[in-house]
């Protein structure tokens, strides 16, 4: 076999995705309802099977594996998952990332450097304690801060996303600029994406990134950036700050044409978009089949991988009715 993946419409998929959890303790607006039901822990995969198919996707041409959650660190022994998974580094697989919510890097910022990580991303939406609390519905923002400083101590490269909510946390873009660019830290900046249903505050808090970029260009250079990371983030050097900042916009600026992901859930299911229900079983294929079996269902996953999302700006009505941790992006 080749050791590259194609999709039906000539793109090459070599970033995985991979979900260890559904869970979180935070409950942030745009993502979840304050309650929640989560899989039972005998639905999910097992570090075993997690690797297994880590290993064999990695084989088959994935180069870049991200962890994600819900919070990938609420499942217990986590960085020892991606050690194992570190084995691969140099030999097919070229990064392995994590994005976080940050609240337990002080605890396993080391051991994620030590099992071959060396950038994270942390959802971060604000630096304000009240809108923090409202937005995330917690009070951990010390602890997020903390991580992060350990984050930097272990010599991880840190990348902030914050999710740019209309009327909510817009007033914290340009703090958040000028914090991001002191720390050493980039940022991404998300619109948001309506997944699932949630309870929000009801208004509707979708701002596009063109009308943000267009005030940020009346302030500051913005200087079109080569950088690539594997995502959808579109890099942009603002010259007075000495900032890289990303702007991920699904809704203003489709860039589904070099989508080059998949993703897999905690409970082992391999969705090939974020924004479809389209889905292969692998962890019936796994637990029937074996390793091997693992091929024919990354090619059937391949050859149903859709053209792009069809996301609408209405979270009033969801494209998919699964919520983003379950994909975790
Ligand atoms: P890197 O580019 O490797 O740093 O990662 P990333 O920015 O793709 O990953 P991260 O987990 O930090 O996700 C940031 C945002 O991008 C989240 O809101 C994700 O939901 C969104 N995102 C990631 N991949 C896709 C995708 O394929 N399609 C869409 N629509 N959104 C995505
Ligand atoms: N739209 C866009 N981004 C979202 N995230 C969570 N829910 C949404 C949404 N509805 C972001 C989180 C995290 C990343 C994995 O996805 O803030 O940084
Ligand atoms: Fe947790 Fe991330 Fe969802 Fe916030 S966006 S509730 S941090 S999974």
């Amino acid at each position: 076999r080749p050791r590259s993946l194609q999709d039906a419409h000539g793109r090459t998929i070599s970033y995985l995705r991979i979900s260890v959890t559904d869970r979180c303790e935070f409950r942030c607006r745009y993502c979840m309802p304050q309650v929640m039901s989560f899989l039972p822990r005998r639905e999910l995969l097992s570090f075993e099977e997690l690797s297994a198919v880590a290993d064999r996707f990695v084989a088959r041409g994935i180069r870049r594996i991200r962890l994600t959650g819900g919070e990938p660190l609420a499942r217990r022994g986590l960085p020892d998952l991606a050690a194992r998974m570190g084995r691969n580094l140099g030999r097919g697989l070229d990064e392995l990332t994590l994005t976080t919510n940050g609240t337990r890097l002080v605890e396993h910022a080391a051991a994620l450097r030590d099992a071959g990580v060396r950038r994270i991303n942390v959802s971060l939406d604000t630096l304000d304690p009240d809108r923090f609390a409202y937005i995330a519905r917690s009070q951990q923002l010390p602890d997020v801060l903390a991580g992060l400083d350990a984050a930097r101590a272990a010599g991880l490269h840190v990348k902030i996303n914050m999710v740019a909510l209309k009327g909510l946390n817009e007033v914290d873009i340009d703090p958040m600029m000028r914090w991001c660019a002191d720390q050493g830290f980039d940022l991404s900046l998300i619109e948001t994406m309506p997944l699932g249903h949630i309870d929000d505050d009801g208004e509707n808090r979708f701002l596009p990134l063109t009308e943000v970029r267009a005030r940020l260009a009346d302030r500051y250079t913005l200087m079109p950036s080569e950088m690539r990371t594997g995502g959808p983030s579109r890099y942009w050097q603002v010259t007075e700050l000495g900032l890289t900042l990303g702007l991920i916009s699904p809704l203003t600026e489709n860039f589904c044409a070099g989508c080059n992901r998949i993703r897999l859930t905690a409970e082992g299911k391999l969705f090939m978009c974020l924004g479809h229900s389209d889905q292969v079983d692998v962890k019936a294929a796994l637990r029937d089949g074996g390793v091997d079996a693992l091929d024919a269902i990354l090619d059937q996953a391949l050859s149903t991988k859709p053209l792009a999302h069809d996301f609408g700006v209405d979270r009033a009505r969801p494209a998919v009715s699964r919520h983003m941790s379950v994909t975790g992006g």
